[in-house]
C-alpha cells in the first residue's frame, strides 16, 4: 500500500503524518493522533458519530480519505473546550439532559457547532435539519434540540447580542 506524507491542522496544531492511501480521516484521528472523542459508529456515512468540522463544514470523517486532507483545518470534539472550560454547546447539552449514553454526542456537538457558526439564531426546524445525519438512539432528540436552542442564547448573550 502506497503511503503519503500529509500536513494538516487539527485543533490548532500543525501535524505532519505519513498515511496509507486507504486511511480515512476518522482512522487518522483515532489511530494516529489518539483523538478518540470522534466515534466510529458505522464507517458508512450513516450515523454521524464521526462528524468533525473540516474546513468550516460538518463532515463525516469516515467518508473522507486522510490524503484528501492535505492542508485542511480540522476541528474535533477535543478542540471545543478551551483551557478546561466547556464550550457553550457542551454546557447547554448537559444542562438540558441532552446526553444519555453519549455515543452520538461528539458528532451532535460538531454538527451543532457548524450550525451555530453559520446561523447563530436557528429555529427548531433549522436545528432538526442540521441534525438529520446524526443518529441518536437514546434521547428522542427533544432535549438535544432544547440544548442547542439554549446554547444559541448563551452565545448571543456572551457576544453582547442580547438574550431573546
Ligand atoms: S461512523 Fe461515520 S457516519 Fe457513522
Ligand atoms: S445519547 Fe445515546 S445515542 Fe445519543
Amino acid at each position: 500500500m502506497a503511503t503519503h506524507s500529509i500536513t494538516l491542522t487539527v485543533n490548532g496544531s500543525l501535524e505532519q503524518i505519513e498515511v496509507p492511501s486507504n486511511l480515512t480521516l476518522l482512522q487518522l484521528l483515532r489511530e494516529k493522533l489518539a483523538l478518540t472523542g470522534t466515534k466510529n459508529g458505522c464507517m458508512a456515512g450513516e450515523c454521524g458519530a464521526c462528524t468533525v468540522i473540516l474546513d468550516g463544514e460538518a463532515a463525516n470523517s469516515c467518508m473522507v480519505l486522510a490524503v484528501e486532507c492535505e492542508g485542511a483545518e480540522v476541528l474535533t470534539v477535543e478542540g471545543l473546550a478551551q483551557a478546561g472550560v466547556l464550550d457553550p454547546i457542551q454546557e447547554a447539552l448537559i444542562e438540558e439532559g441532552g446526553v444519555q449514553c453519549g455515543f452520538c454526542t461528539p458528532g451532535i456537538l460538531m454538527s451543532a457547532h457548524a450550525l451555530l457558526e453559520r446561523n447563530p439564531h436557528p429555529t427548531e426546524a433549522d436545528i432538526r435539519e442540521a441534525l438529520v445525519g446524526n443518529l441518536c438512539r437514546c434521547t428522542g432528540y427533544l432535549r438535544i434540540v432544547e440544548g442547542i436552542q439554549k446554547a444559541s442564547k448563551k452565545m448571543a448573550h456572551s457576544s453582547g447580542g442580547g438574550v431573546s
